[in-house]
């Protein structure tokens, strides 16, 4: 189901359009119960007064309600998938009228929105606008990189950028709520799905995941431009037990307050809207009828908004083992906080009957219907459930240069290079002008659908610059040709030959490989992290040409890339890039563009390291490799492939001078630490400066580093730079013994370098 939603290549059949009203005060019949409301709560004015004003309307608004349509108001549907467009099943059609159904999902373009929303409005009693949500990850109809890519870029502005650019294009093509951002932090790339998050670290995917929601959200709802955001999936969804998705999560409450809320809290704290919980199972608690919800989410961090399930998500109590049937599933949600259904029909089927029986209190169904109504009030669909629905807003917008643009950008920045070796007396990269041909072998050379990685859900593959094409823009007089080689599933080299001979022909050759969209995301987990099919055989074949080879490798995540690793000579991780991922590759391999991305997720030798990430704790036999009773493996090394922060550029940039301005802080206080960078190169450099620190001693273990700021600096070659970071003692807290959020007095280090293995280390106390 899920994949086939991703599959939509095919344009949108034409829908006939009756003509309607565009605004309620021209519309005759529908909507007297609403109009009235808005026009008896004229005049009240402030933000107070604001406030007040939406109270009285959701007010009496419900007082107007049957069971029946409040339940409406917390269900949502799919209007279905096919590969020719949305198509709404003749009941949810019926639902809309009958007041039953009150959210869409999976509907978009304006006409065909419009039709729906004018069920809603016009044929349903109360005559209450639509949500329509929609998977709007990276981008809608023009995609940006996957989530985990853009989060290489170490710029969360870039972030915001993404989000409310896809944001513009989605409520331009009839949407007002996107299921997105994710804030899943994930330590195991077996993990299909870590593609969608930003990665390992909590204070990178705190400070990406509030970039996105207010990049989704701008700062005002009702704005045209802007969605309603969803953050997902609360909680803990990316810590799967054997990384094996919707598995069992099992972490102790230090590790998930300390390591995975973070990036959630982020979201609230930036005014996310929305919330979707977890398929997931927390430490014994099915997310969706936890009592995280109302502790952590809503008395904690203060989130009134509207909480809703991930996909049936209700229905799947059952099978986790807490409910007797899906009556009893639906009692569950509620009680624990859950406002709204998507597509179990649990809450549809049996809300009402539970509170004849007196199982499920109305006033809870009243408190979960009043936020939805608030949200919709705040999307300004009171006043015109028509605003996201403008024909020719969606033409202006849809596919407009800007968000092309931006692609290119996003994409290139994103880039991570791993490797770039000495080839011939220089660096193999960057290709400068001049090669007669250059070969692009491999199944992403002439691919415009896996370029853009999972989730592209309604992004448009005619929209996109492949490799290959996007190679010919910039290098116009070299012969380029490609050949597939092989593809990324079967063992099928028949392919081998032609790409061969190619490469033979061929000055250098551009190793285009890697995952497919659906070989990372949702329900594509894998047990063995190596280049799926036999693109390592034609690698290895390839390479005995002896030709210049650069591995541009695509994926959702880190691989296995041992072999390459040692053996190519440049390897550029270009995850899924997006429509112009050509461009953006092009801008990297021709150094138009200085690669600047850094990793957020450490790559590791084989799956046998996971989980493996940057901050473990020392445990008391650290390594030694003179003593055999240390923890460590008798078969590989305990270090990475490639460490969390790493990533170069063309140009040497040298770390040195670390500098505190004074060696002693009190509680309070902050310190100044600096360092000297400088560019030893002859590009332009964007340098992601990082800063570290490790507690030496603590009333409980504490990790051997922990990421506490970072700064990108441009930097002009030749130039040398100083980098200053203030470091308050705020930033030293942790949940202590008795789970206390403090910093606690004594030794510290602070590390600072171009990733999480090359440090300057100094050290200073913070006093009693
Ligand atoms: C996914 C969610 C998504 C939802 C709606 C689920 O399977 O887990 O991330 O938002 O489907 O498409």
């Amino acid at each position: 189901m899920h994949t086939t939603r991703q599959h939509q290549t095919i344009p949108y059949p034409v829908i006939r359009r009756r003509t309607i009203s565009r605004t309620y005060t021209k519309a005759g019949i529908f909507f007297p119960m609403i109009i009235a409301l808005l026009l008896g709560l004229k005049g009240c004015g402030g933000p107070q007064g604001q406030e007040d004003k939406r109270e009285q309307f959701v007010d009496s608004l419900l007082s107007e309600m049957t069971l029946e349509e409040k339940v409406g108001q917390i269900t949502l549907y799919t209007s279905g998938w096919t590969i020719t467009g949305p198509a709404l099943d003749s009941n949810y059609r019926q639902y809309i009228i009958d007041g039953r159904c009150g959210n869409i999902f999976n509907a978009h373009t304006v006409a065909y929105n419009l039709e729906l929303q004018r069920l809603a409005v016009e044929e349903s009693r109360l005559g209450i606008p639509l949500l329509f949500g929609y998977d709007v990850i990276h981008g809608h109809r023009i995609i940006f990189p996957i989530p985990l890519g853009e989060a290489c870029s170490w710029e969360p502005e870039l972030a915001r950028r993404s989000a409310a650019l896809s944001a513009k294009e989605a409520a331009a093509s009839g949407l007002n709520w996107t299921f997105s951002p994710v804030a899943d932090l994930s330590r195991d790339p077996r993990w299909g799905r870590i593609a969608e998050g930003s990665g390992e670290d909590p204070l990178l995917g705190a400070r990406f995941t509030a970039a996105r929601v207010r990049g989704y959200q701008g700062s005002d709802l009702s704005d045209k431009n802007t969605l309603a955001a969803c953050l997902k999936h609360f909680a803990v969804y990316g810590a799967p037990e054997a990384g094996r998705d919707y598995n069992t999560v099992d972490l102790s409450m230090r590790t998930i307050r300390e390591v995975y809320l973070p990036p959630y809290k982020a979201a609230v704290d930036a005014g996310i809207a929305t919330v979707m919980s977890s398929f997931n199972e927390i430490n014994g608690q099915p997310a969706t009828s936890s009592r995280y919800v109302e502790e952590i989410l809503r008395q904690e961090w203060g989130f009134d908004g509207v909480l809703v399930t991930d996909y049936g998500a209700i229905a799947e109590l059952i099978p986790h083992g807490v409910a007797t049937d899906s009556a009893h599933a639906g009692e569950l949600a509620l009680e624990a906080g859950v406002d709204m259904d998507m597509q179990s029909g649990i809450y549809m089927k049996h809300l009402s009957d539970l509170v004849k029986e007196e199982k499920v209190d109305e006033q809870v169904i009243d408190k979960a219907v009043k936020r939805v109504l608030r949200l919709k009030y705040d999307l300004g669909l009171f006043e015109d459930p028509y605003r996201y629905l403008d024909p020719e807003w969606e033409k202006t917008v849809v596919h407009s240069q800007e968000l092309i643009d931006h692609s290119v950008e996003a994409g290139r920045r994103s880039m991570v290079l791993l490797k770039n070796d000495v080839v011939n007396g220089s660096p193999l990269l960057p290709i400068k002008e001049g090669p007669a041909r250059i070969a692009v072998i491999g199944p992403m050379a002439d691919n415009r659908i896996d370029i853009l990685g999972s989730w592209h859900a309604a992004g448009d593959p005619e929209m996109v610059v492949t490799v290959s094409e996007g190679l010919r823009k910039q290098f116009p007089d070299t012969d380029i040709r490609t050949a597939e080689g092989c593809d990324f599933y079967t063992g099928d080299k028949s392919g081998f030959a032609e790409a061969l001979a190619l490469a033979a022909f061929s000055d250098v050759v551009i190793l285009a490989i890697g995952e497919n969209y659906v070989q990372s995301g949702e329900a594509a987990s894998r047990s063995e992290l190596g280049l799926p099919g036999v693109q390592q055989e034609l690698t290895e074949a390839i390479m005995k040409t002896g030709k210049p080879v650069v591995a541009v490798i695509f994926a959702g995540r880190p691989l296995t890339i041992n072999w390459i690793s040692e053996n190519v000579p440049a390897v550029l991780w270009a995850w899924q890039p997006g429509s112009r991922g050509g461009d953006a590759l092009a801008d990297v391999l021709s150094g138009e563009y200085n690669p600047s991305g850094k990793l957020t997720v450490t790559f590791p030798r084989n799956v046998g390291q996971i989980p493996i990430y940057y901050s473990p704790r020392n445990s008391g036999r650290p390594f030694n490799p003179h003593d055999k009773y240390t923890s460590k493996y008798l078969d590989v090394p305990n270090e990475p492939l490639y460490p969390f922060g790493y990533g170069i550029g063309y140009s040497e940039i040298a770390y040195s001078n670390l500098n505190l301005d004074r060696n002693e802080i009190s509680f309070g206080d902050s310190l100044q630490v600096s360092v000297t960078i400088e560019n030893r190169g002859e590009y332009v450099a964007e340098e992601i400066v990082q800063l570290y620190t490790r507690d030496l001693v603590g009333s409980v273990t504490r990790p051997v580093k922990e990421l506490k700021n970072f700064q990108k600096v441009p930097i002009a070659p030749g130039e040398q730079k100083t980098v200053t970071f203030s470091l308050h003692s705020d930033h030293l807290k942790f949940y202590d013994i008795d789970m206390e959020f403090v910093a606690e007095p004594g030794e510290f280090e602070v590390m600072v370098g171009p990733n999480s293995s090359d440090l300057l280390t100094a050290r200073f106390t913070l006093a009693d």
